[in-house]
């Protein structure tokens, strides 16, 4: 076929640019599907308790993902400020994953253990309780707000069958483990492992 053929059929131009495109993609997304280091979760790590799971569905719930990422870049200004560069292993159990994309607040892939449980309250209650000038909205009713346990067995049998590792006994104690705690207990515990199955200087 002359290369004029192809020149002047824009028909055929566009089918064979998509199969040079999805070549050069294909060869750069097909391999990560089976490489350890983007499936295999990083050594130590414990899947989220039933109190950190709901903590979880809580900062789903009030858009933190809106002002906050999880993904500490490889990047100097990034790892002097917050740790280390989040790794695709820390996520692997994440469904679905809240890296975000928007910082108007601070990355808080590695905030877990960097303040005590206390300040969490006291900064999710009104954040210009701890920090003065804080443009972060307040969340009072975390407070208030009982957890009665009633979905957390089934959240995670549906975590379960998308790999992670919860045993029958986790699932038995699911309701019992949140029963009765406030939503702002769940938030600060999922908070506070945040980040923590990496080691980091800080
Ligand atoms: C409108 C944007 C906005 C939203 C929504 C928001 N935050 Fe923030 N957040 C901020 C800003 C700005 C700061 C920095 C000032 C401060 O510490 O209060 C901050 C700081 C924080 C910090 C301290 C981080 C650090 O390393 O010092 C935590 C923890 C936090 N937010 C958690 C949350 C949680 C949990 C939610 C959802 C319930 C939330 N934020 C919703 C803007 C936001």
């Amino acid at each position: 076929m002359k290369h004029e053929t192809i020149e002047k059929n824009i028909g055929l131009m566009a089918l064979f640019m998509t199969i040079a495109v999805s070549i050069g993609g294909l060869t750069q997304i097909v391999p990560l599907f089976f490489q350890d280091v983007v499936n295999k979760p990083v050594e130590g790590m414990k899947p989220y308790t039933a109190l950190q799971l709901e903590g979880r569905d809580i900062f789903i719930r009030e858009g933190c993902v809106s002002c906050h990422s999880q993904m500490v870049r490889p990047f100097r200004a990034e790892t002097e400020r917050y740790g280390h560069y989040s790794v695709a292993g820390e996520s692997v159990w994440d469904h679905p994953f809240l890296w975000g994309s928007k910082r108007t607040g601070p990355d808080l892939a590695r905030v877990g253990g960097r303040y005590s449980d206390d300040w969490h309250r006291a900064h999710l209650y009104n954040p210009r309780n701890v920090v003065p000038e804080s443009k972060m909205p307040s969340y009072p009713w975390l407070v208030e707000g009982k957890l009665d346990g009633k979905l957390t067995a089934k959240k995670m049998e549906t975590m379960r069958t998308l790999g992670v590792p919860y045993t029958d006994e986790d699932i038995a104690g699911a309701k019992e483990a949140v029963q009765g705690k406030s939503e702002m207990d769940a938030l600060v515990s999922y908070l506070q492992v945040l980040g923590t199955s990496i080691k980091t200087k800080r």
